[in-house]
């Protein structure tokens, strides 16, 4: 496989490198960009943020958890390459030495590099942008007001140029050599669904590798060997929605910050909730389809989905089935996907009920539920005609709470049917203690999320935060 990709505007040509060497090793390591730096290593901290374009934009992402293949075609802007060719510091720099936004200085470069795509895409939404980024020393306001005042400046010239395809660039550097003495990997790229599907069948227990937000980490906290990898990035077929009969149909590669953008509108609920999901780097990283796969019992789209009635397309070669998503789910760690088969895609119905989605973990952005309720709920004279609810981390798997649908369906949409309906929550869950919640915990947030969602349809004042447009 051949690597191509502009780094700080000079063209990069590597062939021959492990696939699993992260950017950040590959930076840090092989091109002495030590700029970038290495704090936790698995996506959280940010202080790894380097600036990637494409045709579609820039984004901020975190170099410590992309993999060298994925930045094919790609352009890489690292802190180095920020200032103008002059020397002009990029006037997110200049803001965060006026304003006094950096003490240590560690984690500064990751910041300036978050604000600079902020700055870049007119994001004023400074908070949000910088919810991937931590600061031990600081303290958040200097770097915020650092933001705010940059915002007013023009983007500099050589960073409002169009974004040039590296491949068509001519030239570019010597072979990359890193991994090159590791042991073999066989790893490929396919450019097309219609490719992967039949490279998957033939390659049945290759990794499927699509943001990497989940398999970065097994590479770097778990140290395992990948011996088998097959990229979904440059599957642009994958990476695509269309409104179908059945509904909105999104392709597994689509990313969380495009799904988030989807459903703004459609689902204002989910959308807020996928504001918290990981920061602005793991959005424009994670896929969907990544997210539905791994199976995760506190993934975040699952209890949507389930609620939503979404229905899941699993291809193997040009085999497909079409299942409702939570019969995908069969157990803790298994899914039914048989060898060789993957996502392609997820439809969400064109006429859902109102949807509302509450995600409970303890810190408020980048953080992994404790519990995530999606309800469905649709009133009918008072009554609730039909509900459809689903759970995040309230069992090994995402699960419908079926028990207390029954309880509560044909019944007034009141307290007292809340009420009436506390014991089939046991019936439908037995939650695990762990670090996020104990279990009497997770099962009293559940039915207090009903109750919310209850409170909410009487127009009772609860603290909702909006989507911010
Ligand atoms: C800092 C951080 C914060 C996070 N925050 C959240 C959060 O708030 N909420 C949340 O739900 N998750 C969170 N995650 C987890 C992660 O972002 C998600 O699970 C993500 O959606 C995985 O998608 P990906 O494209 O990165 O998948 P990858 O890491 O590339 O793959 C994940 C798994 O899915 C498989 N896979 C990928 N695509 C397909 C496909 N099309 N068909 C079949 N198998 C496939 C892979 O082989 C692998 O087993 C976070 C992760 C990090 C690092
Ligand atoms: S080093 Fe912390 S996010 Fe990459
Ligand atoms: S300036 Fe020290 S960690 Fe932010």
């Amino acid at each position: 496989m051949e690597i191509t990709f502009l780094l700080n505007g000079e063209s990069v040509h590597l062939a021959g490198v492990s696939p699993t060497v992260t950017l950040l090793d590959w930076l840090r390591e092989d091109r002495g960009l030590t700029g970038t730096k290495e704090g936790c290593n698995e996506g959280d901290c940010g202080a790894c943020t380097v600036m990637v374009r494409d045709a579609e934009g820039a984004r901020a992402l975190n170099a410590c958890i992309l993999f060298l293949p994925q930045l094919h075609g790609k352009s890489v802007t690292t802190v180095e390459g920020l200032a103008a060719p002059d020397g002009t510091l990029h006037p997110v720099q200049q803001a965060m030495i006026d304003c006094h936004g950096s003490q240590c200085g560690f984690c500064t470069p990751g910041f300036v590099m978050s604000m600079a795509v902020a700055h870049l895409n007119g994001d004023q939404h400074h908070d949000d942008a910088l919810a991937g980024n931590l600061c031990r020393c600081t303290g958040y306001a200097p770097i915020i007001r650092a933001a705010r005042s940059a915002a007013k400046q023009p983007v500099p010239e050589h960073l409002a140029r169009p974004f040039i395809l590296p491949e068509k660039l001519s030239g570019g550097l010597a072979a990359g050599e890193r991994g090159a003495d590791s042991p073999p990997h066989d790893h490929h790229a396919p450019e097309t669904a219609d490719e992967l599907a039949e490279l998957y069948a033939r390659h049945p227990n290759a990794t499927l590798v699509a943001g990497a937000t989940d398999v970065g980490l097994w590479v770097t906290k778990q140290l395992r060997d990948l011996p088998e990898v097959i990229f979904l990035n440059r599957c642009r077929d994958l990476q695509t929605f269309e409104e179908t009969d059945l509904g909105l149909r999104i392709g597994a590669g689509v990313t969380m910050d495009r799904v988030l953008d989807l459903l703004r509108d459609r689902h204002p609920s989910y959308a807020e909730m996928i504001r918290r999901y990981g920061s602005v780097q793991v959005r424009a990283a994670a896929t969907i389809g990544g997210n539905i796969a791994n199976g995760s019992p506190i993934g975040d789209n699952p209890p949507a989905l389930i609620a939503l009635g979404a229905t899941l397309h699993l291809r193997y070669r040009d085999t497909r089935r079409e299942m409702p998503i939570e019969d995908f789910y069969l157990d803790y760690g298994r899914q039914d996907r048989h060898p060789g088969e993957f996502v392609e895609a997820v439809t969400i119905p064109a006429q859902p009920d109102r949807l509302r989605v509450y995600k409970l973990s303890k810190r408020f952005d980048q953080d992994i539920s404790a519990v995530c309720g999606a309800f469905s709920i649709t009133v009918e004279d008072g009554r609730l005609a039909r509900a459809r609810i689903a759970f995040g981390g309230m069992a090994g798997i995402p699960k419908r709470a079926s028990a207390v649908e029954a309880a509560i369906t044909g019944k007034p949409w009141s307290e007292e049917t809340l009420v009436a309906a506390w014991d089939a929550w046991q019936e439908d869950f037995t939650p695990l203690s762990d670090m996020r919640a104990s279990a009497e915990y997770r099962l009293e947030a559940a039915r207090n999320m009903l109750t919310r969602c209850l409170l909410e349809d009487l127009g009772a004042p609860v603290n909702v935060l909006e989507v911010r447009a």
